[in-house]
């Protein structure tokens, strides 16, 4: 009887860790397959309600988008069936679909070329989706046919966030410790196929180092000081690279001065202290938050501030979607590359924990963004 009882626990215990696989040192239970589809579904949805179909993504005033939300019942209200998700998504898709069918074949000469030719193709998916310029621009020059077809020069001006919207899935690919050369490989390589400026593919970086950690329940206050823990393994990493070095480096330190000063505003800099946010903090005073941190006055657009403004409402929710939807998808700033970003991170940790279905039920691409979430999940 007693032998028994023993059995079934074994059992259950052996059914139970089936179902979960420990990313990280710790024992912890993460990356369960309903994180990984949450992750890709929500960021799309994400998307779409940050968009609203181009109206609130290009809408430069927060209290004017809350204003509109609350006319139309609040988050709890909406149905996404006729939001139809932006170029982010779009892109996102191409670098998990790449991902999924490199399988585990991850060498450069295998996934670059499939990288570059997801990006080129899924540029014909961009009917009233707003690609960014540098997007469009880039991807016309990939010849993804060719050798190092995938290779394209420096610029100045491509410190957009057109390569971080779409590194998220990097994160859910390499979630492990020992996999973060791969990751932080992938992520500059697959950012600079488009965005060949230092503060372009870090936020790919962190868009994709983040997702790591939230995959793992890595405290969310401790992500900003590792991000710059890894900064320097990223820059040995483009130094070794050897392509338009001198110009990298001196571009480098503007994305590196950001996070410092933004992570010494919220008092987290050490990664250990909770954070700080103003005693007021709400629609108004964030819009000026945000545009105080952004390259040119428009919150969220550049590789640095779209992973930060996403990072500050993950800190300020919590588990808290209407709360997360408030802070990273509604803003006078790029809200929907902060929402996407912000929403990938959610589903990482918290699943589909408080998210009304009509947020992401009848999405476009649901069942692609599941899919691919599932195969991400298979492949680690
Ligand atoms: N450092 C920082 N920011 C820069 C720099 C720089 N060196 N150069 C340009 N920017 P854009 P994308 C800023 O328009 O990245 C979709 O609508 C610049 O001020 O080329 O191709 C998505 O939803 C500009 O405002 O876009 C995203 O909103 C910003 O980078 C967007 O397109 C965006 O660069 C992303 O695509
Ligand atoms: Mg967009």
């Amino acid at each position: 009887m007693v032998l028994s009882r023993i059995r079934r626990c074994e059992l259950l215990l052996l059914i139970f860790t089936g179902l979960c696989k420990p990313f990280s040192q710790s024992n912890m239970c993460s990356g369960i397959i309903e994180n990984y589809v949450a992750a890709m579904v929500l960021s799309g949805a994400g998307d779409a309600l940050g968009y609203n179909n181009g109206g609130w993504e290009f809408c430069k005033k927060g209290p004017k988008i809350h204003a509109e939300l609350a006319e139309l019942g609040g988050i709890e209200s909406i149905d996404v069936e006729k939001w139809i998700v932006s170029d982010d998504t779009v892109m996102h898709i191409a670098t998990a679909e790449a991902l999924v069918e490199a399988g585990k074949s991850i060498e450069p000469s295998h996934l670059y070329p499939l990288l570059a030719k997801k990006y080129k193709e899924c540029m014909k998916d961009m009917k009233g989706r707003a690609p960014g310029p540098t997007c469009i621009m880039n991807c016309d020059l990939l010849q993804p046919e060719i050798p190092d077809g995938w290779v394209i020069p420096f610029h100045k001006a491509a410190g957009g966030c057109g390569a971080a919207m779409r590194a998220m899935c990097i994160g859910l690919r390499f979630p492990r410790p020992e996999q973060q050369n791969d990751l932080i490989r992938i992520s500059i390589e697959s950012g600079r196929m488009t965005h060949h400026h230092p503060t372009g593919y870090l936020g790919s970086l962190a868009a994709a180092l983040f997702t790591s950690y939230a995959i793992n329940r890595k405290p969310t206050h401790e992500w900003g000081k590792e991000l710059l823990d890894v900064l320097p393994l990223a820059k040995e990493y483009v130094k070794s690279a050897g392509r338009d070095v001198s110009q990298n480096m001196n571009a480098w330190s503007y994305f590196e001065e950001q996070w410092r000063s933004y992570l010494g505003k919220r008092g987290i800099l050490n990664g250990t202290s909770l954070p700080i946010f103003p005693e007021q903090y709400d629609v108004k005073k964030r819009d000026e938050f945000y545009a105080s941190v952004s390259y040119s006055g428009w919150g969220g657009s550049s590789g640095h501030d779209a992973p930060m403004i996403a990072y500050d409402a993950i800190l300020g929710s919590g588990d808290n979607w209407t709360e997360l939807t408030h802070r990273a998808f509604f803003h006078g700033g790029d809200s929907d590359s902060t929402a996407a970003i912000a929403a990938a991170w959610f589903g990482s940790m918290y699943g589909f924990k408080g998210v009304p279905k009509a947020n992401y039920k009848k999405l476009e691409y649901r069942k692609r963004l599941e899919n691919l979430g599932k195969d991400l999940y298979y492949l680690v």
